[in-house]
């Protein structure tokens, strides 16, 4: 990567690590210099003391009762999520304190003080129940974000309605597939949101995404552009204004056993059909709580700032549900970083006071492109703490975040999660860990996480494998919604009785953890997961196609980029409309994330003798490096007609 790198070069020479300032007071530096021995020891007793710092409305008999692959955490406990994130702050003396700052892309702004908020989650919560949600029934929310997004999601655990949130960037094909897994009755979206200067068209791929078999029965809206009065159904279709804002404010939150679903999340994996991720109530709330608190560190008079959408497990466990049950203040921004300049986000950390700060290394990698003068614009001087998650960060985009982001002062960690394990697991605590660029050092205390060889045995240090973790964890999925055995094969079959994270990863001489990507068909695209699977099908949705098969492919910016071969039906010809044509037909079937950077047309794919694609070789082809074993594929001369094709093309 070319950039202005401001002595970036030099410091990544002195192959340096980062020892704790002594001057960064961490909410982990309790006086015990043994927290990992002791988590270690007694996990249970361990994840019990950050449970007790919760409100419960009935205590738990028994922390854990685990019989692999299915664990219970706090057995028999009662609780509610919105209460621990609204009602125990707001009936205390953070009841004035701001829980969300919220800007919109145009720059409208909002404030919600606890108060606020503990009056408008129960308004909707009241609305949801006018529409005849009752706890146990499932609710769509596919709004941008917005106040709504975050109050929706309260106010779904509030009733016991576990919801399930679809990103904002998915097209109406995606919403369809989803509602329909997940049988929800009820959707919650908006008009529209804006993005980079123009209207996402939400309400359009809903009013798409519902047909008569839908099992949606109403849509509650948020009017946020004005643009799309007229796509109103009527009879289905709510304002929120109209309904939300008429409601009485108090609703009596429901008594949720610790076992109870809190929410499912869709997630790609290795087939063409997203996986409903399942988090109950209890675990979930501890683990989210526990890791907010000792790696984002909050303090009482912070200002966070997670740029992530909640969309995305990230949104759910760093935004509405781990800083809130925290008590914090944070930032919640609508749009994109460059609109209307580059320095949209040091803007927003200047004007609110951001002091700590967690994005993603692909959008590190784009500031590090747009270069420090956007940045140097801003006093930043209030950031005291950087994270960055969703994919392996490149040493030099941590010491380019540390150096022009921290002003060289602020710890930089780098969280390891997914999805499935619903909080991190892999992260420096910051003042205590010393810390590597590109690494993400050690698990948290009470994961046991480990490396292991295809026989499942411990790599020593110096050594690389799978990742695994050996040991349940509270906020550990509880299962694939409706997919008993998907939940199995794809986790615990490999090694019985361990989770399998589909991760690669070594281990240093010190015992450091370094991720090395995804060992499956998943490509992390700008930290978004995409299944090779998922994009292979719509492709071959497209009447004109025969066949395709795609790879991730390395990427300066995005991590990794779909690249996508395809053999055309007999009577096709090629052309760069083509070309033009099926990445829009990805982008429409999937969402504009999914759409292939590349599309080469080849006449035949490689495959082995009994028919499968030979992805291996086709990497090796799109990142120009000397083809593997070529041995086990049905006819060799496919792949090198590939390669030649494709080296023509670059
Ligand atoms: O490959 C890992 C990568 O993101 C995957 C999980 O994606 P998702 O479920 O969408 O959750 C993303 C946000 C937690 C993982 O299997 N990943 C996530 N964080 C990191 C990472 N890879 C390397 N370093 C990380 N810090």
């Amino acid at each position: 990567m070319t950039t202005n790198d401001g002595g970036i070069d030099a410091l990544l020479q002195e192959d340096r690590t980062f020892p704790p300032s002594k001057d960064f007071v961490s909410n982990a530096n309790i006086s015990d210099p043994d927290i990992y021995d002791k988590a270690k020891a007694d996990p249970e007793s361990f994840w019990a003391g950050f449970a007790k710092e919760l409100d419960w409305f009935q205590g738990w008999d028994q922390v854990l009762d685990w019989k692999a692959p299915d664990a219970k955490w706090f057995i028999n406990g009662k609780l509610n999520a919105s209460y621990n994130c609204v009602d125990r702050h707001a009936k205390s003396e953070k009841r004035n304190k701001a829980a969300l700052i919220w800007e919109g892309e145009p720059g409208d702004w909002k404030v919600y003080t606890y108060w606020d908020l503990l009056r408008e989650v129960s308004k909707c919560a009241n609305a949801l129940k006018s529409l005849g949600v009752q706890k146990g029934d499932r609710v769509t929310i596919y709004l941008p974000m917005v106040p709504e997004l975050v109050i929706s999601m309260l106010a779904c655990a509030r009733i016991g309605a576990p919801h399930s949130v679809i990103f904002g960037g998915f097209s109406a094909e995606s919403i369809r597939d989803r509602v329909e897994d997940s049988q929800s009755k009820l959707i919650i979206t908006a008009d529209g949101g804006y993005r980079r200067g123009s209207i996402v068209e939400l309400k359009q791929n809903v009013n798409d995404a519902i047909n008569a078999d839908s099992p949606i029965e109403n849509a509650l809206v948020v009017r946020r552009t004005g643009h799309a009065d007229d796509l109103m159904v009527s009879g289905r279709d709510v304002w929120w204004h109209d309904l939300v804002d008429s409601q009485s404010s108090v609703c009596e939150p429901e008594s949720m056993d610790s076992e109870d679903m809190l929410f499912m999340l869709y997630t790609s994996g290795t087939t063409g059909k997203p996986k409903g991720i399942v988090h109950t109530t209890g675990g979930y709330m501890v683990g989210t709580y526990a890791t907010t608190k000792w790696i984002f560190d909050l303090k009482d008079d912070d200002v966070y700032w997670c740029t992530a959408d909640c969309g995305w497990i990230t949104g759910h466990s760093y935004i509405t549900y781990g800083p809130l049950s925290n008590g914090a203040t944070q930032v919640l921004y609508e749009g994109s970083p460059d609109y209307p300049d580059k320095d949209r986000f040091w803007d927003i950390v200047a004007k609110y006071g951001v002091s700590i700060l967690y994005t993603a290394p692909t959008a590190i990698r784009t500031f590090m492109r747009w270069g420090e003068e956007y940045p140097n614009r801003h006093d930043m001087s209030t950031l005291r703490l950087l994270g960055t998650v969703g994919e392996p960060i490149n040493p030099e985009a941590w010491v380019w975040y540390w150096k022009n982001i921290g002003g060289e002062r602020c710890p930089v960690v780098d969280t390891w999660w997914q999805t499935e394990t619903g909080s991190v697991m892999i992260s420096p605590l910051p003042g205590i860990t010393t810390l590597k660029p590109g690494s993400a050092t050690q698990a948290f205390p009470g994961i046991d996480a480990d490396i292991v060889d295809d026989k499942g045995n411990s790599v020593p240090p110096g050594g690389g494998g799978y990742l695994v973790v050996k040991q349940p964890w509270p906020s550990m999925l509880r299962g694939i919604y409706g997919d008993k055995d998907r939940f199995v094969e794809q986790y615990w079959s490999k090694y019985p009785g361990e989770y399998f994270t589909s991760d690669g990863a070594k281990l240093d001489e010190e015992g450091y953890f370094w991720l090395l990507g995804r060992v499956d068909d998943v490509i992390n695209v700008s930290a978004h997961r995409i299944s090779t699977m998922e994009v292979e099908s719509a492709l071959v949705d497209n009447p004109k196609v025969a066949e395709a098969a795609c790879i991730g492919k390395s990427h300066e910016v995005k991590g990794q980029a779909i690249v996508a071969f395809v053999t055309i039906k007999d009577q096709i010809s090629t052309s760069d409309d083509l070309v033009t044509e099926l990445k829009q037909h990805v982008a429409t079937k999937i969402g504009p994330m999914a759409r292939p950077d590349d599309i080469y047309f080849a006449a035949e794919l490689p495959k082995t003798r009994s028919g499968k694609i030979m992805r291996r070789l086709l990497r090796d082809v799109a990142e120009g490096r000397t083809l593997g074993d070529t041995t086990t594929l049905a006819d060799p001369a496919v792949v090198e007609s590939l390669k030649s094709q494709y080296e023509d093309d670059e």
